[in-house]
């Protein structure tokens, strides 16, 4: 594989690779931009199909991490890691101090925090060998919760933006992954009067929420058929591609996961379609401007911050509608302005 011949390798400043044979650490760890200060991006653990399934993804979360750390008005460059395996089977002590001292060898070039499969026991694990962690208890903590509280914001704006209204009462919402952010923003949703269809791997995850938020449960696959006002992707990413897109009938797709789109063609596909795209780095960058206070932390200033997002989505409607292009395009185009500019 040329790995510098990789769409998604998109210059990255550093890819590299670590392993520990002794807890059977194999992880990747990529730092695509430091422009902006050091590199801030969660760790995913995931039982990757191959090594190169790994490395396309923590290259393309890098890579969003640079946009979305620009977009969201943070000195922060953009990087990610992933740990390779099982998180139910490979978990140990051992496993996340070797991914601390991994941490250690980039001497502060990226640090890293919680993202799928990755709990705030597991970085405070790693803290114990390496300085080179955020989101850690005590500080900023779990961003889970404010990245709901932002990806509910932006859920609103798009709301306004697409039916000029305010309130969310009596719209349909279809939430794809009920995780530690996907729940909480059925929480969110579910207080504001919204008709909730869910879906999950995790059954008993999948009865408290249908209790507690008096939801539809549907099939994994069933998601993209439903009579829905809004999609929320909360799982993994590539969820809008060529086999579900002709098939969801939402009037926009607004949820937490990263990288939604298969590819970036399919931003074009949803504006032909007429279906507003809220840009993923956009409205999930609540838990990173969380993040963002972990040496000072504000629970307040932090709240305010990530209701910016708010505007920031509309601030991206009115010019893909004013330039009839996709919203993904416009927000690219603009994080690279704020980049090219040093963070203004
Ligand atoms: N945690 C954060 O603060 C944060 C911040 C920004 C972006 N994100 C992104 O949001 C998404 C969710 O993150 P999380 O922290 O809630 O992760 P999580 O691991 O807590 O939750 C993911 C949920 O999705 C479910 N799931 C997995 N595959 C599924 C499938 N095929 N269909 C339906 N459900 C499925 C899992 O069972 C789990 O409940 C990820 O894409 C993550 O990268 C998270």
């Amino acid at each position: 594989m040329a790995l510098f011949d990789l769409p998604d390798f998109d210059d990255h400043e550093q890819v590299v690779y670590c392993s520990d044979d002794a807890s059977g650490l194999k992880a990747i760890i990529a730092v695509h931009s430091t422009k902006l200060g050091a590199a801030v991006g969660g760790c995913r653990m995931w039982d990757y199909a191959s090594d190169e399934e790994a490395l396309i993804d923590v290259l393309r979360l890098s890579k969003g991490m640079t946009y979305k750390n620009a977009m969201a008005g943070l000195k922060m460059g953009g990087g990610k890691s992933v740990i390779i395996g099982d998180a139910k089977t490979l978990k140990s002590e051992a496993l996340f101090k070797a991914f601390g001292e991994a941490l250690n060898g980039l001497n502060g070039r990226y640090f890293s925090a919680e993202d799928v499969n990755i709990t705030t026991s597991d970085i405070a694990i790693a803290n114990t060998v390496t300085p080179f962690v955020t989101g850690t208890e005590g500080k900023s903590g779990n961003p889970a919760p404010f990245t709901a509280l932002g990806t509910f914001l932006g859920i609103k704006a798009s709301v306004k933006h697409k039916f000029n209204r305010d309130d969310l009462t009596g719209l349909k919402v279809a939430v794809q992954g009920l995780g530690s952010v996907g729940y909480l923003l059925c929480e969110h949703l579910h207080n504001a009067g919204v008709e909730l269809v869910i879906t999950d791997i995790n059954q008993s995850t999948l009865d408290n929420a249908a209790n507690e938020f008096n939801a539809k449960v549907v099939g994994l696959d069933e998601i993209y058929d439903q009579d829905v006002d809004i999609y929320a992707p909360c799982a993994l990413g590539a969820t809008i591609n060529d086999q579900t897109l002709p098939r969801i009938k939402a009037s926009i797709i607004a949820g937490c996961a990263n990288n939604q789109l298969a590819e970036q063609r399919h931003d074009q596909a949803l504006l032909q379609r007429g279906i507003l795209y809220a840009p993923d780095y956009v409205i999930n960058a609540g838990g990173i401007i969380n993040v963002s206070f972990e040496n000072n932390y504000d629970m307040e200033k932090s709240r305010q911050k990530v209701s910016n997002i708010y505007d920031t989505l509309l601030d991206i409607y009115v010019k893909a509608d004013i330039q009839n292009r996709p919203t993904g395009i416009i927000a690219d185009e603009m994080a690279r302005e704020i980049i090219k500019n040093g963070g203004k």
